[in-house]
């Protein structure tokens, strides 16, 4: 079988990191290859120099059995290379249609001829039921549908190899089984996929063959079929990781947080919440099931304070806080790791510990008259990068330089540590590799058991399931069910997930 890409000897270095180091990366014509390995690895680095992004220090590209030298992006849409970027690449004031023809637009005489691309657009969509109004403004779009429009785009210029890096982290499960099948139907019709992902059960459902890369340099590579989740994980990690999360038995306390009635306004692209009633206690942990985009985003933010409640009450420990600040309601206790860390978890040109001080950087001990303590500040920031295992050199470096999980891990150790009484946890595994998201999962159990309050809200529909004292399914903004662990299994959760059962819920007596 000839090779549609090779990736030889390629070696890339950042200020203080070899990012890739001495990697070479076989993909046959016509297959998944899954490349795999643990945050900062060095996966988006080697695929951002396939697509022209960046230029290798040392090694070089073939296609198809002939030496390439991309300089820019277009250099590889040129030779048929598309990618879907780990963060969208969107224009977010421009309409989906706008964004996917950019650069790729059908003329009528000067003008651009939407009518023709619309039809071609439509057609792309309905063959791998990718559906987005190609009207609506990118940012007025969930993260899920921005990942479509990036995978539309890509189907659009005719791809013949195609980089997806990490699609599926932000799709739900039922998404993600849509886009393994455009994956395969992509591969039938002569499309060769790389293929990013951390879920090692997608890696064995679809992928041919799988390379495994650690701390910059490939730790294996071989045929899928003689692959399992054992063996995977051993290459990624260096070592056989337990998915068993420790948690004390469940005894709830006081009430921390109670909705009452909680309804939101409409906004365009956007769920609202009718109605809500919630209380979470002390020592629990409140997982919220359901199909993205059923108002999971309005849930999280309305608690954090992000959007405004339009009617209804919220109560932390017994205090009326429906109208507070977003700054009150940190002070008081509240913790939130939102769904879209570029946009609202962290500051992009801010360094990683300005990042993770963020929310404390005027109190004690950073801070004593007006005056920053910067040696604090790097001895604390520096050992929450070691606890929460985020991979940089230093955390002078600005966040921006950090890996897509690198990032989220950021994110998560200055929520986690803020010793909150109420954590609002909004997708936090999304994107990071196994081992941290093992740890991220037992931190979770851990504030638990330390008689904290916890709202997970999670895409995954496995996570949960194995860390939720109380699953609350919400569909269309309602809570159609509520579970206690064990209740239910995922096929009945499912079904109140697509809105074909429903239960009257109620709290207190
Ligand atoms: N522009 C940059 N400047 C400095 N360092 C960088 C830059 N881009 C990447 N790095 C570093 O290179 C290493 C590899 O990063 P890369 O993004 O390729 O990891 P990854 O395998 O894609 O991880 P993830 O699964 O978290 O997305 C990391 O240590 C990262 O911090
Ligand atoms: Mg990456």
């Amino acid at each position: 079988m000839a090779f549609a890409i090779e990736l030889l000897n390629i070696t890339k270095r950042f200020p203080g990191v070899i990012a890739n180091n001495d990697v070479s990366v076989h993909v046959e014509e016509c297959e998944i290859h899954g490349l795999l390995g643990e945050n900062g690895a060095g996966k988006s680095t080697i695929m951002n120099i396939l697509y022209g992004m960046s230029r290798p220090d040392e090694g070089i590209v073939r296609l198809y059995g002939k030496e390439v030298e991309f300089h820019s992006p277009m250099d590889a849409i040129q030779q048929g290379i598309g990618m879907v970027h780990q963060h969208f690449k969107l224009m977010p004031d421009e309409t989906v249609l706008r964004n996917i023809i950019l650069g790729w637009t059908p003329k009528k005489g000067l003008s651009i001829d939407e009518k023709k691309a619309m039809e071609e657009i439509g057609v792309i969509m309905e063959q791998y039921g990718l559906k987005v109004n190609l009207k609506a403004k990118i940012h007025q779009l969930s993260v899920g549908e921005k990942q479509r429009v990036e995978i539309i785009k890509a189907l659009y210029r005719k791809v013949k190899i195609l980089i997806l890096d990490e699609p599926t982290a932000v799709l739900t499960p039922a998404e993600t089984d849509a886009l393994l099948e455009t994956m395969q139907r992509l591969k039938k019709q002569g499309c060769t996929i790389i293929f990013i992902t951390h879920k090692l059960r997608e890696v064995l459902a679809v992928t041919d063959h799988v390379t495994v890369m650690r701390k910059g340099v490939v730790t294996g590579t071989g045929l899928t079929s003689e692959m399992n989740v054992g063996k995977l994980s051993k290459l990624i990690v260096g070592k056989e990781v337990s998915m068993e999360i420790p948690m004390k038995s469940y005894q709830p306390g006081k009430k921390v947080l109670e909705m009452k009635q909680v309804s939101t306004a409409m906004r365009p692209g956007r769920m609202p919440l009718k109605e809500i009633s919630l209380e979470i206690h002390e020592g629990e942990i409140v997982g919220v099931a359901g199909v993205d985009g059923n108002g999971q985003s309005d849930l999280g933010e309305v608690i954090a304070g992000l959007i405004p409640a339009e009617s209804g009450n919220i109560l932390l420990d017994e205090e009326e806080i429906t109208k507070s600040s977003i700054r009150e309601r940190r002070q008081k206790g509240i913790a939130h790791v939102p769904e879209d860390r570029l946009k609202t978890g962290a500051a992009k040109d801010c360094t990683i510990s300005e990042n993770l001080i963020l929310n404390c950087y005027d109190q004690a001990p950073f801070s004593r008259r007006m005056v920053m303590d910067h040696k604090k500040i790097t001895r604390v920031s520096e050992e929450l990068c070691e606890k929460y295992l985020v991979k940089t050199p230093d955390s002078t470096y600005t966040i921006g330089t950090l890996s897509g999980g690198n990032m989220q891990k950021v994110v998560v150790a200055r929520e986690f540590s803020s010793s909150p009484r109420l954590l609002i946890a909004a997708q936090p595994t999304r994107g990071v590799d196994i081992g941290a998201t093992q740890y991220i999962r037992t931190k979770i159990a851990e504030l638990r058991d330390a008689g904290k309050g916890v709202l997970l809200i999670s895409a995954e529909l496995d996570e949960v399931m194995a860390m939720s004292d109380q699953i609350i399914v919400l569909y269309e903004g309602e809570i159609v069910a509520r579970f206690k662990r064990g209740e239910a299994d995922e096929y009945e959760i499912g079904e109140y997930m697509l809105g074909s059962k429903r239960q009257e819920v109620t709290y207190g007596e």
